[in-house]
């Protein structure tokens, strides 16, 4: 299996892939995932798919929200096919996505996700590091961030997901 940054041609299996594992194919992760491609934070090279011989067994999207005047970096959404599950593919995923935007020099990556999932790969609480989400009424469980090596600790404030996320 490798990762791999997601193609046009892939972009029906990623569907597949993302309806399946949030269990609706018409559900609003899908329609995440290509509303994010149709606003200006998608970033292709970010968008990783984990390929096993030409199939698509996962995906991942890293892509910009803003923090005041910064483009920060979100992860949402993660999909590892119901029948591959627990066998370390979301672990390939978000590592390879947190490697390479550590290697872009990004700062960091914020996500709104399992709380005893994200913190393996190094995510703390964001509110923590001064970062508020959107919405006042999400918990700190879920909403985490991970600093990468050339993090900033001025990057705080509130979090604007933008329009791909209205769903
Ligand atoms: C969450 C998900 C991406 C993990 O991918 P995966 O390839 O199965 O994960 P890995 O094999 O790397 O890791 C398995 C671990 O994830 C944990 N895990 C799986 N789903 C989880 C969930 N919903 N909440 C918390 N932990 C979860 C497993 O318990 C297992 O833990 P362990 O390592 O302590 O035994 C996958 O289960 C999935 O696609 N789920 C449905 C969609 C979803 O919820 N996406 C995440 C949105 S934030």
């Amino acid at each position: 299996m490798i990762v791999r940054p997601e193609r046009a041609f892939d972009f029906d299996a990623i569907d597949a892939v993302v309806g399946a594992a949030f269990d609706n194919e018409h559900d609003p992760e899908v329609r995440l995932v290509r509303q994010i491609r149709a606003n200006d934070g998608y970033v292709p090279e970010f968008s990783l798919v984990a390929d096993d011989e030409g199939d698509v067994v996962g995906h991942i999207m890293l892509s910009y929200v803003t923090l005041g005047d910064r483009k920060i970096l979100q992860l949402s959404p993660l999909a590892v096919r119901p029948e591959r599950q627990k066998q370390k593919i979301g672990d390939a995923l978000s590592r390879d996505a947190i490697m390479r935007a550590d290697e872009a020099l990004e700062p960091l990556i914020l996500v709104l996700g399992h709380p005893n999932y994200y913190p393996r790969f190094g995510f703390v609480p964001a509110r923590s590091l001064g970062i508020d989400p959107p919405d006042d009424a999400i918990p700190d469980g879920p909403w985490m961030a991970r600093k990468l090596a050339n993090y900033d600790p001025a990057l705080t404030g509130r979090v604007d997901f933008g329009p791909a996320f209205k769903l």
